[in-house]
């Protein structure tokens, strides 16, 4: 058997471990108490590339998969080559540091995508807040204020008013609320439609597309409150239908995939297209250059060959790999702490894990997948914002009574799960909007 590192501690990583454990020998840093069910885990930090190498060199790793963005904008990638680790065979799933400015500069991939005509919002850069200000002061539509660097997801604000707008420029500019992230802001039109999440397996040539999924960004029902890293996801989502993705793979995929190259910067890893589609039209919201999460844990349980599709892309083959559908459907719940995305407390016990969660789901059924979770002694206890993600799967054909099964299953199993001395709280709605795409 293969083995392989995932590098990472949240749902994402948990379901890359778990898919791909199913052909392989699992490692995981730092992983958490359910990483440690489906794989070897250790206390090594995501950006200590030292230790990550040393690990790798010890265990005969073959293949690293890094989850989480930070340590690919840090150039994890680059360090892998420029030691030697790749030429002795220990390959490594992801972008380079300059093709990671796709998602770690707003900056870089709006001005990308205007010079290779990929459709996107129409959009103005500022370093200067004054500037910023007089701008959004002329403006008489909505508009979208993005911090330039990483902001752990935050650092996009849809501005409906003029106060709005001068408030987001000066938190993000004057105030500095995600650092030198903040040094620049992209203004851009704000984009009517319904969003979708595509994660693109890239060799720096070619790619191969997974299903398309759904993300729920805010925190409550409805689309209500305020944004977190995903509240949950389902996947297959309709709203991409055969023909917005031919649109999406000639106007924007390769587009892409030539342009990094171009630039010198081939694009190798998960690239992760945010889009917004409105009346069949697709249009990006943003680059990323990893697995979605929530969207990993609905998407990679779609199909068999998980670990083969990741070896392959980072052998540079990845149309090689055979890829063969798993389950037809999935629906995942995230089960938050009380008071995320503000602040939380965390060291509370797990309840009703063990009747929930399987490690062998053969057919239709449920797996919790962790994220904020460690092990205390006995228990198991939150350590994190996004705690634990039910996630329901189907393998029916019918893509709505597929899809209807998947978020049954996860519901059901939801009052399950429970806190000693707090309580999570869940949106009610995950995956409603898919329905009306149905009929
Ligand atoms: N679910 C949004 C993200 O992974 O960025």
């Amino acid at each position: 058997m293969t083995n392989i590192l995932v590098v990472g501690s949240g749902g994402r990583e948990h379901t890359l471990a778990w898919t791909m454990g199913a052909n392989a020998t699992v490692y995981c840093t730092p992983g958490n108490a359910g990483i440690a069910r489906s794989a070897r885990t250790f206390d090594i930090k995501e950006n200590d590339f030292d230790g990550l190498a040393a690990l790798v060199r010890r265990n005969e790793i073959e293949l690293t998969v890094v989850g989480p963005e930070a340590p690919l904008v840090g150039g994890i990638v680059d360090y892998w080559h420029d030691t030697g680790l790749v030429d002795q065979g220990h390959l490594i799933f992801g972008p380079t540091r300059d093709a990671s400015q796709l998602e770690g500069s707003k900056v870089f991939a709006k001005q990308f995508m205007a010079e290779y005509g990929i459709p996107t919002a129409p959009f103005v850069i500022f370093s200067d807040p004054d500037k910023a200000d007089q701008y959004v002061g002329s403006l008489l539509h909505d508009i979208v204020v993005k911090a330039d660097g990483l902001a752990a997801g935050k650092g996009s604000i849809v501005c409906q008013s003029l106060s709005q707008a001068e408030t987001a420029v000066d938190r993000i500019m004057r105030q500095r609320k995600f650092g030198d992230a903040g040094s620049r802001v992209v203004i851009e039109d704000f984009m009517p439609g319904e969003e979708a999440s595509l994660l693109v397996v890239c060799d720096g040539t070619n790619h191969h597309i997974l299903p398309a999924s759904q993300d729920h960004k805010p925190v409550g029902d409805g689309d209500m409150g305020e944004n977190t890293g995903g509240m949950g996801a389902y996947a297959p989502a309709p709203i991409v239908t055969p023909k917005v993705l031919r649109i999406v793979e000639s106007e924007i995929i390769q587009p892409t995939l030539h342009g990094m190259n171009q630039k010198g910067m081939p694009f190798s890893g998960c690239l992760y297209i945010g889009l917004m589609i409105d009346e069949g039209a697709p249009r990006v919201v943003e680059y990323n250059i990893r697995f979605g999460d929530p969207e990993a844990q609905v998407v990679l349980p779609l199909i068999n060959n998980v670990s083969d599709l990741l070896m392959s892309a980072a052998q540079g083959r990845v149309l090689d790999a055979v890829v063969t559908p798993r389950y037809t459907a999935a629906c995942c719940v995230v089960l938050a702490s009380e008071g995320y995305p503000r602040t939380y407390q965390k060291g509370f016990p797990i309840t009703g894990l063990d009747n929930v969660s399987q490690d062998n789901v053969s057919q239709d059924g449920v797996y919790v997948f962790h994220a904020g979770t460690k092990e205390e002694g006995s228990q198991i206890v939150t350590s994190g914002g996004r705690v634990l993600g039910v996630t329901g799967f189907s393998v029916l054909d019918n893509p709505e009574q597929a899809f209807r099964q998947a978020q049954g299953k996860a519901y059901q199993e939801v009052p399950k799960l429970r806190l000693e001395g707090s309580r999570f709280h869940y949106r009610t709605d995950i995956g409603d909007k898919a329905l009306h795409h149905f009929s």
